[in-house]
């Protein structure tokens, strides 16, 4: 298979912005919102294992799901169709209203079919997703099923690796990264890499869907059979470090974040989604407390641009997981 994300994502120095934000040390930027494959940001360096498995198993429908507005399903209807594979999305809620999300839209570009679950809590997708798996397969198709986000160990190998990458380019600096957290597939791969690499960096995720101790758990598993899968040391409780990013909730943008994420536009030319980057880049002053920093862009452009029109929240607020 060709690679799918285009790597290393650049890492680049904020200045103005750690100055506006009030940092006392320095901003790196890990550009993941530049991943080089449609719209997918993080979700990239995700998927590539999750195709590359997919078609190893002969799988011919990429099955996942996600709310109307998640950056996932959209990227994963890409992937599919990169990868020669149909798309089955299993989505919270009932049919979308128009307008449809950005997300949802391009989602259906890329040729995905859609399931609606009727139900606007996200958790009756992954109650959705194995019914599905079986109708498909007894119409005699090989579906390949992906949990929400891509937060399965297969997926969250793609950051294991990212570790290895940015340690390189850190050149021995030793900043405290600070990325956002949903599903968890994210972070449990710089956990698993860092434990791997020997605890160089101080990960904290930003947790923006989700009460901390409750992903705090699901990443450590994660992480843990990354490290399985890879053969390395495994993680401990210690090595995950969340901070509640949530604001008013998943989904709700934040006082915060929109600030941050107006700082970030008009200082670094940054452009940052109200539902996960511009929480996540919001704690980062209270998290690195005088330290340097390095704040992981995990992209999210079509949210961003749904903030912008209006129509982010109003497609997935209610949908508290
Ligand atoms: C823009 C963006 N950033 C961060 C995340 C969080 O990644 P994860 O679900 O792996 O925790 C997501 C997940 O959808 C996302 O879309």
């Amino acid at each position: 298979m060709n690679r799918l994300a285009l790597l290393p994502t650049p890492l680049t120095e904020a200045p103005r912005l750690a100055g506006a934000l009030g940092l006392a040390g320095s901003l790196l930027v890990k550009r993941d919102d530049l991943t080089g494959f449609a719209v997918a940001g993080n979700k990239a360096r995700q998927l590539e294992p999750l195709l590359e498995d997919a078609l190893r198993r002969q799988a011919d429908v990429l099955l996942t799901g996600g709310s109307t507005g998640s950056n996932f399903i959209q990227a994963a209807a890409a992937g599919a169709a990169w990868a020669g594979l149909q798309c089955v999305l299993v989505l919270a809620g009932p049919p979308a209203a128009q307008p449809v999300h950005p997300n949802l839209a391009a989602a259906l570009a890329w040729g995905a079919q859609l399931r609606y679950t009727g139900d606007l809590d996200r958790a009756s997708v992954d109650d959705t997703l194995p019914v599905v798996a079986a109708e498909l397969a007894a119409a005699g198709r090989r579906p390949y099923l992906v949990p929400r986000g891509g937060a399965s160990p297969v997926g969250a190998m793609g950051y294991r690796a990212a570790v290895d990458e940015v340690l390189t380019q850190l050149a021995g600096r030793r900043p405290v990264v600070v990325v956002a957290a949903g599903a968890g597939g994210t972070l449990a791969g710089l956990v698993a890499g860092n434990v791997a690499c020997g605890r160089p960096l101080r990960v904290v995720g930003a947790s923006v869907s989700r009460p901390t101790d409750e992903v705090a758990a699901r990443v450590l598993d994660l992480a843990r059979q990354v490290a399985a899968l890879r053969e390395e040391p495994a993680p401990t409780a210690q090595d995950v470090e969340l901070v509640d990013a949530r604001g008013p909730g998943h989904a709700l943008p934040s006082t915060d974040g929109e600030a941050a994420a107006a700082t970030a536009l008009r200082t670094a030319g940054l452009v940052l989604d109200p539902v996960y980057t511009a929480k996540a880049l919001a704690v980062v002053p209270a998290v690195a407390a005088g330290r340097p920093a390095l704040f992981w862009h995990t992209g999210g452009l079509l949210d961003a641009v749904a903030g912008w029109l209006g129509a982010g929240a109003a497609q997935t607020a209610g949908a508290p997981r």
